[in-house]
């Protein structure tokens, strides 16, 4: 079906920044960009208190890059769905493939991180997506599929209220972008599996994250299944990220 969707685009700042360069890059940002996109900064947790400050009421939303599957307790190191509902968080990113690789999270720990994010009001933007090996053996369907099944069979009904991002491993942080077939192909297949658990999914926003730059979003963003981007790098320079926002408009 042709989309009525609206378009998303959001920046994970990642381990960058500081209060000089996060005031630098909001003002840039803030300034500069189209109105009528949704668009969101996904920043440390250590800057949300400042940054819910700057971006109050300014229509930009402003999300976290982790949360904690606990609701509470004795959890050293970790944040809660609720203690970022303080922050006027909007989005949580879960499952990002830095912290499946480096964190050893499990298709289960990210469902479960998505379920307390809900739980709470947050919307998390759950990602999934293969390595090269994975894509070279022909396994891309096969992993999505499996990584995003867990996530819907611990969330039921409420798989309709979370934002999907796939990002090819092999494109984060590398320059290489997957094709506008490529990736759209893999939409297709996510949102044919939610169209399986819910009547939702043709409402859903399904982002693509992967060395988006200002001058691929449009085409990324134009194919049908292509609600938008998680911007890295790029989200790191204001007139970039405007640019990238501004080819979702
Ligand atoms: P990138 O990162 O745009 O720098 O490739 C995307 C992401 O990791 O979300």
């Amino acid at each position: 079906m042709t989309q009525a969707r609206s378009k998303l685009v959001v920046g994970n700042w990642k381990m960058h920044g500081n209060h000089a360069a996060n005031a630098e890059l909001l003002q840039g940002i803030l300034a500069a960009r189209p109105l009528g996109v949704d668009a969101a900064v996904c920043v440390p947790f250590p800057y949300l208190s400042e940054v819910a400050v700057t971006l109050a009421n300014s229509g930009l939303a402003w999300g976290a890059q982790d949360v904690s599957a606990h609701e509470q307790g004795a959890y050293t190191g970790e944040v809660s769905a609720a203690m970022l509902m303080e922050f006027g968080c909007r989005y949580a990113i879960v499952g990002h493939s830095e912290r499946r690789a480096y964190h050893g999270e499990s298709d289960q720990i990210v469902a479960d991180k998505a379920k307390a994010a809900l739980a709470r009001g947050i919307t998390p933007i759950v990602c999934v997506g293969e390595t090269l090996a994975q894509r070279q053996a022909g396994e891309t369907e096969a992993v999505v599929k499996r990584q995003l099944s867990v996530v819907i069979h611990t969330l039921g009904q409420c798989i309709g209220e979370i934002v999907v991002a796939y990002e090819p491993v092999w494109a984060i942080g590398t320059g290489l972008t997957a094709s506008p077939e490529q990736a759209q192909a893999v939409h297709a297949v996510l949102r044919a599996q939610l169209a399986a658990a819910t009547a939702r999914a043709a409402e859903m926003t399904l982002l693509y994250g992967g060395s988006v730059k200002p001058d691929n979003a449009a085409v990324l963003f134009s194919q049908p299944d292509i609600d938008g981007g998680l911007i890295g790098g790029a989200a790191l320079k204001a007139a970039d990220f405007v640019a990238i926002v501004r080819a979702a408009a």
